[in-house]
């Protein structure tokens, strides 16, 4: 194959005008129309009186008319029906894409804060600095929707042929709606399902072996799978324990369905919920639900006991390394390089390379820039690896993660497109793509402009006018 990546994007290509054809009969069937003639208007009940006059005058009709079209949801894009029995599909990451927001945070600044040394941090974690969301309107969502841009650019992918957006956040913008929706409408992904996943720093890898499910069940073209993160706004900064440890940022892959062998092989996911209490953020669910108590107990901050973690963590993330390996039929020394979740420096020295024996150069570190980006350190940490050159196609990979919940997951993975550097786009891409943003801002200030004046209406517009009552002659 002389370029995968642009094969898989074909496969898939050919895949959705296939999904097409073969829907177009069943739009048909129910409209209950041969295609072309719509259905003949019902002939009135013999006997009946004309219709009372309508409600609302013919204004608010021509604006509910109106409304209703503009908030019509857009026509679902055709789906791929399943793979005929015997045909394989492999989920392959096609892109990939990360951002953090400007604002550095080092380990110097932080000695202002708290009673902390350089020093000490370095020694215990490995970090040096971390990047923290200062804008206030820098959040989990625009960082997410950010890297999801990149991600798509890379595969040169538009928005719109997205089927799902999974995104795994510790830090959701709310309890709901779901970041992931927040995302699908500021990247204009109007044919995308969305929803959050909650499995804390595990997220991602858990996201992945989801989206990876649902395209080896013919269930979607393209999966967009993001993990984001403002920690900083849930960090107790008076905490020196927790505090040193987290930083924000986003990461994003994308995710197609192929017929090309590779991609995520094996998944292997854990939790053990008894120890829930060792990483948690005690209030603002329905068990703490938010109170004046609550905040000034500080319960709206992350609450570790970091020794348990650390025993914690060492002990699976070790052992969900040899299982998914042993599940995609490898071997330790088959895999090319592990990119584990990046919370502190020992925690991968002593799971990675002491118990697993697998060589520094075969695992990707970059805590020292990042701190602990949770659901993002995975897709943050694959960018960079991309970057500097250590993922080739061909090669065995391991992402490996563990966070609160307890939760532990890990995937193997071969790699199957080119990292190389994409030409750069000229300026008809680069306008079209601006483009494509820009219409996807503008379609959601009108929607919300829309919904406005539906409420304004003196009717529900939604809610059908009761028949009139039917009377029957001479009566
Ligand atoms: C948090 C963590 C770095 C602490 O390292 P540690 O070696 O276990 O440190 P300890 O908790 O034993 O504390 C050692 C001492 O350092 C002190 N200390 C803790 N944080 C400190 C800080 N930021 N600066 C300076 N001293 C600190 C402690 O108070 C303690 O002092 P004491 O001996 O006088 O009581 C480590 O336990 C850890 O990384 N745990 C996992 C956390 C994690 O990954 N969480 C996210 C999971 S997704």
């Amino acid at each position: 194959m002389d370029n995968p990546q642009l094969h898989v994007m074909q496969q898939a290509d050919a895949s959705r005008t296939d999904g097409s054809r073969a829907e177009a009969p069943r739009a048909d069937a129910h409209s209950g129309g041969n295609g072309h003639n719509p259905p003949p208007a019902p002939s009135p009940t013999p006997g009946a009186l004309p219709s009372a006059p309508p409600s609302v005058s013919a204004a608010v009709e021509r604006a509910r008319n109106f409304g209703n079209s503009l908030l019509r949801p857009p026509q679902p894009m055709p789906r791929l029906p399943l793979a005929a029995a015997g045909e394989r599909r492999y989920a392959q990451i096609v892109g990939w894409g990360m951002q953090v927001p400007d604002k550095v945070i080092t380990n110097q600044d932080l000695e202002q804060i708290v009673d902390t040394t350089d020093d000490w941090i370095r020694d215990r974690t490995g970090i040096e600095e971390r990047h923290v969301a200062a804008d206030p309107r820098e959040t989990s969502a625009t960082l997410g929707a950010a890297a999801a841009r990149k991600a798509l650019e890379v595969a040169d992918v538009h928005p719109s042929r997205v089927n799902v957006i999974m995104c795994a956040t510790s830090s959701p913008e709310h309890t709901f709606p779901s970041t992931g929706s927040i995302i699908q409408d500021l990247i204009g992904a109007d044919n995308a399902g969305a929803f959050d996943l909650s499995a804390a720093c595990s997220g991602f890898v858990y996201a992945l072996s989801l989206a990876r499910g649902m395209i080896l069940a013919g269930d979607a073209e393209y999966i967009l799978v993001v993990g984001t993160e403002t920690l900083s706004r849930i960090v107790d900064w008076t905490d020196r324990g927790t505090c040193v440890l987290f930083g924000d940022g986003a990461g994003a892959v994308l995710v197609a369905a192929s017929d090309v062998p590779g991609g995520v092989l094996a998944v292997e996911l854990g939790s053990d919920g008894s120890g829930g209490n060792t990483l948690i953020l005690p209030a603002g669910g329905s068990a703490m639900p938010a109170s004046l108590e609550t905040v000034s107990g500080g319960n709206h901050y992350i609450k570790m006991d970091g020794k348990a973690v650390f025993r914690f963590a060492t002990k699976v993330m070790a052992e969900a390394t040899q299982k998914v390996v042993a599940r995609a039929g490898l071997t330790l020394d088959d895999v090319d390089l592990v990119v584990p979740h990046q919370a502190n420096r020992r925690i991968i020295e002593n799971s990675v390379l002491r118990q697993l024996k697998i060589p520094a150069e075969k695992c990707f570190i970059n805590v020292q820039k990042y701190g602990n980006t949770s659901t993002a350190s995975i897709p943050i940490a694959l960018c960079e690896a991309i970057e500097e050159g250590k993922v080739k196609p061909g090669d065995k990979l391991v992402f490996v993660g563990f966070g609160a919940g307890l939760t532990w997951a890990a995937c193997a993975l071969e790699w199957s497109v080119p990292v190389g550097k994409r030409p750069e786009d000229n300026w008809w891409q680069q306008t079209r793509r601006q483009a494509t943003y820009q219409a996807a801002a503008y379609r959601s200030m009108w929607k919300k402009a829309v919904r406005r004046v539906y409420d304004m209406l003196p009717t529900d517009p939604e809610a059908s006018p009761a028949p009139p009552p039917s009377r029957e002659p001479g009566k």
